[in-house]
């Protein structure tokens, strides 16, 4: 029997090879006839990646897009996902364009589509890979159905530094969840064949080391041994390539001096010859010409620098479509260097199964089927439940009972739509988010509460200037003064028996370009917590967070902490199934939270050092601080739940672990 089904696997091992061999020689074949039809603008043209829709003010934009697409000067587009636009556009390539080869649509769809999951920091901290699969294959369903066939996810970087806003959209610090987290996500995105309708091309990034920028400030330089790459920051890419991912970003950043988008070492001797990737590489937003100021010299030749170490597709900057012929004519690129990049192109788009049939994502009856459904919903507000971590109970104040005691929620995050989402929303819609005191209603629909705002999520008027960027309101300051509105939160709590401040980050707050100095709650909202701590009631602080923050001071005088991340589309429903106990807290921290930013930074798998501090102030020249304890507040790992339990007669299989994490 055992000997009859190693045959069979045998057998079906071999016709799928056959099968694959001959899908590869098919779509040699048809890349082979088309470039031998191509002209070298044509081929340069299927290089240049134009942005539409959606822009941050002052970035750059593409301009004559129609005009370029009938010229063949576009391989792809990004930034809208409304599939009648699409679809018209697809058309004018399909229809207008001498070679009529079909565009990519990407987007951001970094934490779902149209229903929000929660952002990539709380989702890792689900250890749940089925769920973190089930957000990333929802929302490949939901922007597949609006005409997407690429995302710009998942973003892998490790980060030990939660000053960097972008800690928010990664895994955290560890390299071996980092990996497997990377692996779901593109087995999410891409789905068993790339080709279905419902599949969208992954594009994982940012290659690589952009989570290492230095002092957390974003787009900042980054110096790094080699040991510290391959051991820490390299493995959650590899993971994503080893998974299939279709395409990788470059970074912004240097990686051994030289910047990545420029880096040949890691394009093509890493990323090719030894982990063997087989999809293309595009740019960051203008990553190419940003490589002048880097001071590598002129759009010209940061562009023939980029294409000879391996980029394939140039992100908006059009510096490929505007030199690449010239440096072509002055020998400062070979012919082959533009044919490579445009095979890899053209392979992308025949494997996602584009030349078969250019409208297969484009069917404009899909969204009202398939987009925010029940079902989806219940999904998201699934997830979000097992993202949260519980950093404090004190005396089982947690969960709250449905009736009996009155539960005053009081914060400028409590009765909020505009920061359930998070950070890195295109198609979102904030105002069809659940609120926590929605939540709280649907929930525990008899108990008696109590609502008051307390305070603005800031007062600082210079940084809300900072927080609203794309000229959005995103953060106000309420026209009722911060007194008043202390004030009213401190009689309303008065008639309660236990208070919820619902406080913390609002969605601008990390994220791109959203680096802090000062990771402690707002001094808006301090200053409520201070005044409603001094009640005396017990204070339940649930909080939203895109990173770790410093809460030392919250963590002595709060009952309980549950931090909450930015939930997305389901979060008031969601936090509201945890506080009342419908679902047990399970989420565990995968980045430290340090007790100051002096700490930073701090992280768990660090090296030993020579002199390690022995517990005991009494002895010096020991690796401590004068001022501080050298332990985090919480460490990577922890989160507590409402069932005591105990780990017990763990063993360790240990040929399996050494395989698993790649050292034999
Ligand atoms: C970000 C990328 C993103 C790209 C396109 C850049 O500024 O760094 O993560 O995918 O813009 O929107």
């Amino acid at each position: 029997m055992k000997r009859t089904n190693t045959i069979l696997l045998c057998l079906c091992t071999f016709l799928l090879l056959q099968t694959a061999t001959a899908q590869d020689a098919k779509m040699k074949a048809h890349i082979d006839g088309l470039l031998k039809k191509m002209t070298v603008d044509e081929k340069i043209g299927q290089l240049n990646l134009v942005v539409t829709g959606y822009v941050p003010t002052g970035t750059t934009v593409s301009a004559d897009t129609e005009k370029k697409i009938i010229a063949g000067q576009v391989g792809g587009m990004f930034g809208s996902h409304d599939p009648v636009r699409m679809k018209a556009i697809q058309k004018i390539a399909m229809e207008k364009s001498r070679l009529k080869i079909p565009l990519f649509f990407g987007l951001d769809v970094i934490h779902g589509h149209r229903t929000i999951f929660p952002i990539p920091l709380g989702l890792a901290a689900t250890w749940d890979m089925g769920l973190v699969e089930k957000s990333a294959r929802i929302a490949a369903q939901e922007a597949t159905a609006e005409g997407l066939n690429w995302t710009f996810s998942p973003m892998v970087d490790i980060a030990r530094d939660p000053r960097w806003g972008r800690i928010s959209e990664g895994n955290g610090e560890d390299p071996y969840l980092g990996s497997q987290i990377a692996k779901a996500m593109v087995r999410g995105y891409q789905g068993d064949d790339l080709s279905k309708n419902n599949s969208l091309m992954a594009c994982v990034k940012h290659y690589a080391l952009y989570g290492a920028a230095e002092a957390g400030r974003d787009y900042n330089t980054v110096d790094m041994s080699r040991s510290a790459m391959y051991n820490y920051y390299l493995p959650p890419y590899k993971a994503a390539v080893e998974a299939g991912a279709g395409s990788i970003m470059t970074s912004f950043n240097v990686v051994d001096e030289v910047p990545a988008t420029a880096n040949r070492w890691l394009m093509t001797d890493v990323l090719r010859n030894q982990w063997g990737f087989k999809g293309f590489v595009v740019t960051d937003y203008t990553a190419i010409n940003e490589m002048s100021a880097h001071g590598l010299g002129d759009l010209q030749t940061v562009s023939a620098l980029a294409l000879k170490a391996g980029v394939d597709m140039d992100m908006v900057g059009e510096g490929f479509l505007t030199t690449l012929k010239k440096s072509l004519d002055e020998g400062k690129v070979k012919m082959a260097d533009i044919d490579l990049a445009c095979r890899r192109i053209l392979e992308a788009k025949w494997k996602m199964g584009l030349f078969k049939d250019a409208y297969g994502r484009l069917d404009e009856s899909r969204p009202a089927k398939e987009i925010m459904t029940p079902e989806n919903r219940k999904a998201a507000r699934e997830v979000a439940s097992h993202s949260f971590v519980l950093l404090k109970n004190d005396k089982q104040i947690l969960p709250l009972a449905k009736t009996g005691k009155t539960v005053a929620f009081v914060g400028p995050l409590a009765d909020n739509h505009r920061d359930m989402l998070g950070t890195w929303v295109i198609g979102g819609e904030w105002e069809k988010s659940v609120s926590v005191m929605e939540g709280v209603k649907n929930v525990a629909p008899k108990l008696a509460t109590f609502y008051a705002k307390g305070s603005n999520i800031t007062d600082d008027t210079s940084f809300i200037h900072r927080l609203n960027f794309f000229n959005q309101p995103r953060v106000t300051l309420d026209p009722i003064s911060p007194e008043t509105l202390l004030r009213n939160a401190l009689e309303t709590s008065a008639k309660a028996d236990i208070i919820v401040a619902v406080l913390g980050e609002s969605e601008s707050m990390s994220g791109e370009s959203s680096s802090r100095t000062d990771i402690g709650i707002p001094e808006s909202q301090r200053k409520l917590l201070e005044e409603l701590v001094k009640t005396g009631k017990p204070v339940v602080l649930v909080l939203f967070t895109g990173r770790p923050l410093t809460l030392e001071w919250e963590d002595a005088h709060c009952a309980a902490i549950l931090n909450v991340w930015a939930p997305g589309t389901e979060a008031g429903n969601a936090i509201a199934d945890v506080l009342f106990g419908d679902v047990n807290p399970s989420g565990k921290l995968t980045a430290t939270f340090p007790r100051s930013i002096g700490q930073i930074p701090l992280y768990y798998n660090h090296k030993p050092t020579g002199r390690p501090y022995n517990g005991s102030y009494q002895t010096k020249f020991q690796s401590n601080y004068l001022d501080s304890s050298n332990d985090p507040l919480f460490p990577f790992g922890y989160g507590i739940g409402y069932s005591p339990f105990v780990y017990e007669e763990m063993m360790l299989n240990i040929p399996q672990f050494w395989e698993e994490v790649h050292l034999i």
